[in-house]
C-alpha cells in the first residue's frame, strides 16, 4: 500500500512529454525531476550512466518512477544503435528491475513505431509488433524488459508527439512556413498527431486512479495501453491543418503552398511505418478518460503559442 503522496522520480523533465508531466504530477506527490543539463529545480543525471541511476534510486527511493526520457532521434538511431538501445531498452530494464525489487510503479512510454505499418485498421494492444528500424526495435525491447521484470507498470504507446516547445513537426512547420513560399510534405504516412499535454494529463489521471484504488500491484488496469489522440491524418494533412490554423491565429503571415509528396521523394536513414493508427478505445474504457480528435490538441497547442507571443 502506497502512502497518499508517493515520492515520484521523473526522468527526462526537459522532453516534450516530461515537461508536461512535471506539471501534471505535482498534484500526485513530491516530484524529483532529472535532466541532462543543470536547470532550476532539477537534479542533473546522465541516464547513460547506469551507476549514477542506481545511486539516485537508492538515495531517493521513489515509489513511482516516471520515465519520460528516451532516445527519440529515429534516423540517428540507425547510425548509433548502441546509444539508442542504452536509453530505450537497458534503462527501462534497470528501472523495472529496481521497481520489482522495491515495489515501485514504473510509468513508461513507447511508440507506434513498434509496428510495421502494414495494417489498415487501428492497431489494438494485442496486435503483434514488427518494428522496422533500430528506434522501434529498441522501444519494443524496453516494453518486453519491463513486462518481464514484473514490476507494477503503466506503459503508454503514443505517436506523432508535438508540444509548444522542444523539437517536433508542428514547430518545424511553423518555422519553415515563415521562411519559404512552398513546402513539400509526405502524404503517404498515416498516424495520429498527439499533444504531449494530453499524454501527461491522461498519465497523471491513470496514476491517481490506481493510487485511489489502493495501489494494488495486481490492478487489472496496470499494463500496456495505446494513448494517442483520436482520428488519423497524413503528415501533409497535419501540416495543412496546423498552418491554416496558425494563419488564423496570426502565428504566420501567409499560407505557403503545401505540396504532397510520397515518402520515396524524401528518403531517410530509418524506414517509418506507412500506417500506424493506434486503437485508443481500451484505455478510454479502462480509465474513463476521453481522447479527443487530433485537431483538438493541435488547436490548443497553437492557441498557447499565439498567447505566448513573439518570444516563441
Ligand atoms: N516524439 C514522438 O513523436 C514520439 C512518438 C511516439 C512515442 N514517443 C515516446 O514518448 C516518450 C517521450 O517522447 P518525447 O517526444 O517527449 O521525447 P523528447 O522530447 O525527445 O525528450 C526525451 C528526453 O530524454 C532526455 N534524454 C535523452 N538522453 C538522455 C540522457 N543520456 N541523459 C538524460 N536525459 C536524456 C532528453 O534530454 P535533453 O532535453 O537533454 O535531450 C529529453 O528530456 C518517449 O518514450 C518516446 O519514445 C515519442
Amino acid at each position: 500500500m502506497m502512502p497518499e503522496a508517493p515520492r515520484i522520480l521523473l526522468l527526462g523533465a526537459t522532453g516534450q512529454v516530461g515537461f508536461e508531466l512535471w506539471r501534471c504530477l505535482q498534484a500526485t506527490g513530491p516530484v524529483l525531476a532529472t535532466a541532462r543539463q543543470p536547470l532550476p529545480g532539477v537534479r542533473v543525471l546522465d541516464l547513460t550512466d547506469a551507476d549514477a541511476v542506481e545511486a539516485l534510486l537508492a538515495d531517493y527511493r521513489p515509489q513511482i518512477i516516471a520515465n519520460a526520457a528516451a532516445w527519440t532521434a529515429v534516423d540517428a538511431a540507425e547510425e548509433t544503435p548502441e546509444a539508442c538501445w542504452r536509453l530505450n531498452a537497458r534503462l527501462p530494464e534497470q528501472l523495472a528491475r529496481w521497481g520489482a525489487e522495491h515495489h515501485a510503479l514504473l510509468l513508461h512510454y513507447s511508440t507506434d513505431y513498434v509496428f510495421d505499418g502494414r495494417a489498415r485498421q487501428p492497431l489494438d494492444e494485442a496486435r503483434s509488433t514488427a518494428p522496422l528500424g533500430v528506434y522501434g526495435q529498441s522501444k519494443r525491447a524496453g516494453e518486453v524488459a519491463i513486462q518481464q521484470a514484473g514490476c507494477p507498470s503503466l506503459i503508454f504507446r503514443t505517436a506523432w508527439v508535438y508540444a509548444s516547445r522542444g523539437h517536433n513537426f508542428l514547430l518545424t512547420m511553423l518555422r519553415l512556413a515563415r521562411e519559404r513560399d512552398q513546402l513539400s510534405v509526405v502524404d503517404d504516412q498515416i498516424g495520429s498527431p498527439t499533444w504531449a499535454r494530453l499524454i501527461a494529463q491522461v498519465s497523471a489521471q491513470a496514476l491517481q486512479q490506481w493510487l485511489a484504488a489502493g495501489a494494488d500491484p495486481d490492478d487489472p488496469r496496470l499494463g500496456l495501453w495505446h494513448l494517442t489522440a483520436s482520428g488519423q491524418t497524413s503528415w501533409h494533412g497535419f501540416a495543412t491543418a496546423l498552418l491554416e490554423q496558425a494563419q488564423a491565429l496570426g502565428l504566420i503571415e501567409r499560407l505557403p503552398d503545401i505540396q504532397p509528396i510520397p515518402s520515396s521523394a524524401f528518403p531517410t536513414p530509418a524506414q517509418r511505418p506507412a500506417w500506424s493508427v493506434l486503437d485508443n478505445r481500451a484505455i478510454q474504457r479502462a480509465f474513463g478518460c476521453h481522447l479527443p480528435d487530433w485537431q483538438h490538441g493541435m488547436q490548443l497547442c497553437l492557441q498557447e503559442l499565439a498567447e505566448r507571443g513573439p518570444t516563441r
